[in-house]
């Protein structure tokens, strides 16, 4: 009885728009929106996420730049490069990709990032505003999950979600616009004692703590819409969420698939607040 909230759809479409947009742009000769990432080290899952922004910026039509630095980057050196695209004009979005090398303060890095080209929406000056109900550049994972459950027409308000994680890129942001949409939210993590009791009561589950299919249907009730952040590898290669999609679907309301989910949207709203900031020039 399962719908799959199907990500990939979802995101291709929106992406499908914004060619057109940027194309138009280039019939009138305009600048086109550029947008660079920064990669630091050899971090396998790292590589991945980005070619995919890079494949995506490419089908779009707009510049993209991937800059590949060595592990030994010293962080001055990776603070200049970022003073360096700040003040370039050309440039709409900068992208670090995290984690960094462990001699590198992310904080600081991100504190750098000219809070108008943050198109992750981590500054903090971002996620100040998001929290005081002034949204700006939004985080793109927890972005991409409230467009999706919205274009299923899935009902938050007065709803309760539960969000499984607190982290600054996809938990604590998740939340906050589940407020904003008028749910009631609870968020947990590995410390709270009574997880499935909360599970069982939620009518909208998010979960994002990297543990392969750690949610089964034992902490569900029927019905739910369940939200999988999770990519992990499973001992044989393939790629699993946080969620044993197998029994969790058969019992959830709607189900987001992994890979085809969450992963895709992420990488649209990234395009789209890249997008957005030229249109805004
Ligand atoms: N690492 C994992 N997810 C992300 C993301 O959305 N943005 C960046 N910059 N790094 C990440």
């Amino acid at each position: 009885m399962e719908k799959i909230l199907n990500g990939r759809a979802l995101a291709d479409k929106l992406q499908d728009k914004l060619k057109q947009e940027v194309s138009e742009w280039e019939k009138q000769g305009k600048r086109l929106p550029k947008l660079v990432v920064i990669l630091v080290g050899e971090d396998v899952g790292s590589q991945v996420y980005v070619r995919n922004k890079e494949r995506a910026a490419k089908k779009i039509g707009f510049h993209s730049q991937v800059d590949r630095l060595p592990e030994t980057t010293t962080e001055e050196e990776l603070l200049q490069l970022v003073e360096t695209y700040n003040k370039d004009e050309e440039v709409d979005g900068i992208l670090v990709q995290l984690p960094l090398p462990k001699h590198i303060d992310e904080e600081k890095v991100i504190l750098t990032i000219d809070s108008k080209k943050d198109v992750d929406g981590f500054h903090p000056l971002n996620m100040g505003k998001l929290f005081i109900g002034q949204p700006d550049k939004l985080p793109c994972t927890p972005y991409g999950i409230i467009e999706l459950l919205k274009e299923y027409n899935i009902e938050m308000e007065g709803k309760h979600a539960v969000v499984i994680g607190r982290s600054n890129i996809v938990g604590k942001p998740m939340a906050q616009m589940l407020l904003m949409e008028n749910a009631t939210v609870t968020i947990t993590h590995a410390r709270t004692t009574n997880l499935k009791e909360l599970t069982k009561q939620a009518d909208i589950i998010v979960i994002a703590i990297g543990k392969a299919e750690f949610l089964t249907a034992d902490y569900i009730k029927e019905g739910a819409v369940v939200v999988d952040v999770g990519m992990n590898r499973h001992a044989d290669g393939h790629l699993v969420g946080d969620v044993k999609f197998d029994e969790v679907s058969q019992k959830a309301s709607f189900i987001t698939p992994v890979p085809g989910g969450v992963g895709p949207m992420t990488i649209s709203m990234l395009m789209e607040q890249t997008v957005s900031n030229r249109r805004a020039d």
